[in-house]
């Protein structure tokens, strides 16, 4: 193992620049050259691989984003398309490949594997916390936090009109975000994917829990069977006469920002553990968290199972939203 290059893929999350700047560092700490691969496999396929040192490095812990850039490249998809990013590989000769994203990235390096003879890892790094074998993937704890900071401000003006506010807040099909988020700010209700929406339920609870209050707030997953914020809204208001009804969509604020130190932390000690583990001669293997131990377990087993949302949290929720 002499030259490995690293790659952020998918939608970007906070924490991508520390584990890439923990990838760089760790080579140059152990004599491997470190390359970066820029806007994920698209770059790949373009060619655009370029050696890291030091100073590419340098002042990028804290910075939200990727400062390599990503993309969910349909090119990669095709088998013209990977094996034009092989020949730039080969050309680099590089022997690993760190891949930092979700299970679709993933999936794009095992064929990779397949292919051409290289090692592969892959660092699960989304927003959404949507991997199977992590307790959690970089960037998650950043957006968790800027969406309870969101509902909280959001919060204010409810309470200061006496509204009740529909917020959508991003996980793909996953209510890991969703969820959590509304453990953590105190919100009136949830919907998720995971669970069967029901109308006449939720304006039910909606009513019961306004009682008293100045102002409720109902977290939407964007995956959620029923709709997004503004679709589910809809579909109460001809229940809720009387009431003052918004939405709000948090959007992509959800995906940027300075990482928490949480995920500066996990980014840098998974992008330390990928370098150890090429070179170990590991390849196929996906790092995870469980709890504060870094462990690690087999791409293929990450990508054929779906992360699995602690349903006990909903119980709880469910639990602080019943009237005694
Ligand atoms: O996977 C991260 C994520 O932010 C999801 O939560 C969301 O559904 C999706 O990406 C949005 O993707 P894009 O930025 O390509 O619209």
């Amino acid at each position: 193992m002499k030259n490995i290059a690293v790659l952020t893929s998918g939608g970007d999350a906070p924490g991508m620049n520390a584990c890439v700047r923990a990838v760089v560092k760790t080579c140059l700490s152990k004599g491997l050259t470190p390359f970066g691969v820029m806007d994920g496999y698209q770059g790949m396929i373009e060619g655009r691989i370029e050696k890291l040192g030091y100073g590419d490095v340098d002042n990028i812990i804290q910075r939200g984003g990727t400062v390599l850039g990503t993309a969910r490249s349909q090119e990669f998809l095709t088998a013209e398309g990977r094996q034009k990013a092989i020949v730039h590989l080969k050309e680099q000769a590089i022997d690993g490949l760190i891949i930092v994203g979700g299970d679709g990235s993933f999936k794009g390096a095992t064929i990779l594997a397949e292919e051409m003879e290289i090692a592969i890892i892959g660092i699960p790094g989304t927003i959404d916390n949507d991997i199977a074998g992590t307790d959690h993937t970089i960037g998650y704890d950043t957006a968790l936090n800027t969406v309870v900071e969101a509902v909280d401000k959001i919060r204010d003006t409810a309470s200061s009109h006496h509204r009740v506010f529909f917020i959508e807040v991003m996980g793909r099909n996953a209510g890991f975000i969703a969820l959590n988020a509304a453990l953590a700010s105190g919100a009136e209700g949830v919907l998720i994917p995971e669970e069967v929406t029901d109308i006449p339920l939720l304006v039910k609870q909606i009513k019961e829990q306004n009682k008293g209050k100045r102002s409720s707030i109902i977290i939407v997953a964007e995956g959620d069977d029923g709709g997004g914020a503004k679709e589910i809204m809809e579909q109460v208001r001809p229940f809720m006469d009387g009431y003052d009804l918004r939405y709000s969509i948090l959007g992509h604020v959800q995906r940027g920002g300075n990482p928490s130190a949480f995920d500066r932390i996990l980014a840098t000690r998974m992008g330390g553990m990928a370098v150890d583990l090429l070179m170990k001669g590991e390849t196929n293997l996906m790092i995870g968290s469980n709890g504060d131990r870094l462990i690690s377990q087999t791409i293929l087993e990450g990508i054929n199972h779906s992360a699995t949302l602690d349903l006990e949290k909903l119980d709880l929720l469910k639990d602080l939203l019943t009237k005694g």
